[in-house]
């Protein structure tokens, strides 16, 4: 889910970790959410509420009784959010929010929200383990407040422990799967194949490109995001895969074909985005092959189209299958080519320059009805707009 368009009121409270907010507010803008911040008197002790309404264009509200707001700023506010973070939420906050006190704006405000509240607790680890914190905390969270953090972490005194604030993107990231996530794949199972494939040529060589895994990992994790079972069937990379889903790691296309195969009667839908080597070698050696002469000529036999073999041994409509065309030209020529060809529902074709190891992209939409060319995109966003071509074919 996107956060675009989205109004957030980020309450900011009054501890060290209220400087993190200041990049919190950076961080909800850069996705597109509209914000406005409410701060605690102790948090305007850590940071200036000028440096929230410069980033904002909103001024930042600090009091409860600020006359351009004749005693209705926390209601207005309340209305205006579709979702209220808390960062940092110290002890105190906790405490003072779980009672229902409403003593200033940004008490008042979560007093008569009635949007989802997302709290990003932050204080010392004696603070966080403390039975009164605990007690507090189960209350909000039987009340519906969702959690983001506190991670292990350096704490303002120096010891590394638990209670540090998690970091604004990790928060953003929480706000967008966690607290707006439509759920709308529940029910469906879907098998993304991601990376490149390793083609060994001897134990230490290979033959591979450059595939960085992001495009396939970002359709894992939407799909999960949006209820989804996700199978993710991945060659190496150097990126973390989506936490949450079920994750088999292969090497060759050889083995990725395996992969697939076995997990095939239970999905709903395959989306290839893995960029699976057309050749290998004929053999692959035991031992490190020398080096000989000046020239050297290698051997290689085609790998199967995983992809091709699938639209053409499926029955009927099931598997939905998603192709991806990566091409430095006739981008959208080809992927129309390999929708026909590989008996494939949806090509997403784009060119080599915009995709690989890069977080946005541009793609075309190639399927049996039409072009889609789409404006530059993020690949969560773009993955979002996949999913939900593949849930219309449902
Ligand atoms: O034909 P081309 O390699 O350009 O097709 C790309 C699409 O086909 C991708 O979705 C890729 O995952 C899939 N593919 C495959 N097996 C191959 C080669 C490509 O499944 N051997």
């Amino acid at each position: 889910m996107t956060l675009r368009d989205k109004q957030i009121v980020v309450g900011v409270g009054g501890g060290i970790a209220a400087f993190k907010a200041v990049e919190l507010v950076r961080e909800l803008g850069r996705r597109g959410a509209k914000v406005r911040v409410a701060m605690t008197a102790s948090a305007c002790r850590f940071v200036g509420p000028i440096t929230f309404t410069a980033l904002t264009g909103e001024p930042a509200l600090t009091d409860l009784w600020d006359p351009r707001y004749p005693g209705e700023v926390h209601v207005e506010l309340a209305r205006w959010a579709h979702a209220i973070v808390i960062a940092p939420a110290t002890a105190n906050l906790m405490a003072r929010a779980a009672q229902g006190f409403a003593d200033d704006v940004v008490l008042a405000t979560l007093a008569c929200a009635n949007s989802p509240v997302l709290m990003a607790p932050a204080m010392h680890e004696r603070m966080w383990r403390a039975a009164a914190t605990r007690r507090n905390l189960e209350r909000l969270t039987s009340d519906g407040v969702h959690f983001a953090g506190p991670v292990q972490g350096a704490l303002a005194d120096g010891s590394v422990a638990l209670g540090r604030m998690q970091e604004p993107a990790a928060i953003a990231d929480v706000l967008a799967r966690e607290v707006f996530a439509v759920r709308d794949l529940g029910g469906v199972t879907i098998l993304v194949s991601a990376g490149p494939t390793l083609e060994d040529l001897d134990p230490v060589r290979f033959i591979s490109n450059r595939s960085s895994g992001r495009m396939g990992y970002a359709v894992a994790a939407a799909a999960r995001d949006r209820g989804a079972t996700v199978i993710l069937v991945t060659g190496p990379t150097s990126i973390p895969v989506p936490a949450g889903v079920e994750t088999i790691q292969v090497r060759s296309a050889l083995e990725m074909q395996g992969a697939i195969a076995s997990a095939l009667p239970r999905v709903d839908a395959i989306v290839m985005t893995a960029a699976v080597a057309d050749y290998r070698p004929a053999e692959s050696k035991p031992r490190k092959v020398k080096k000989q002469g000046e020239t050297m000529t290698l051997e290689l036999v085609k790998n199967p189209d995983i992809l091709a073999e699938l639209g053409r041994t499926r029955q009927g409509k099931r598997p939905v299958l998603v192709g991806f065309a990566m091409e430095t030209h006739d981008v959208v020529g080809y992927g129309r080519k390999k929708l026909v060809d590989k008996r494939v529902d949806l090509v997403v074709a784009n060119e080599a320059s915009v995709g690989f190891g890069r977080d946005d992209t541009q793609a075309t939409l190639v399927g049996r009805e039409g072009d889609e060319a789409l404006p530059p995109m993020t690949k969560t966003e773009l993955a979002n707009r996949i999913l939900d071509r593949i849930k219309a074919k449902l």
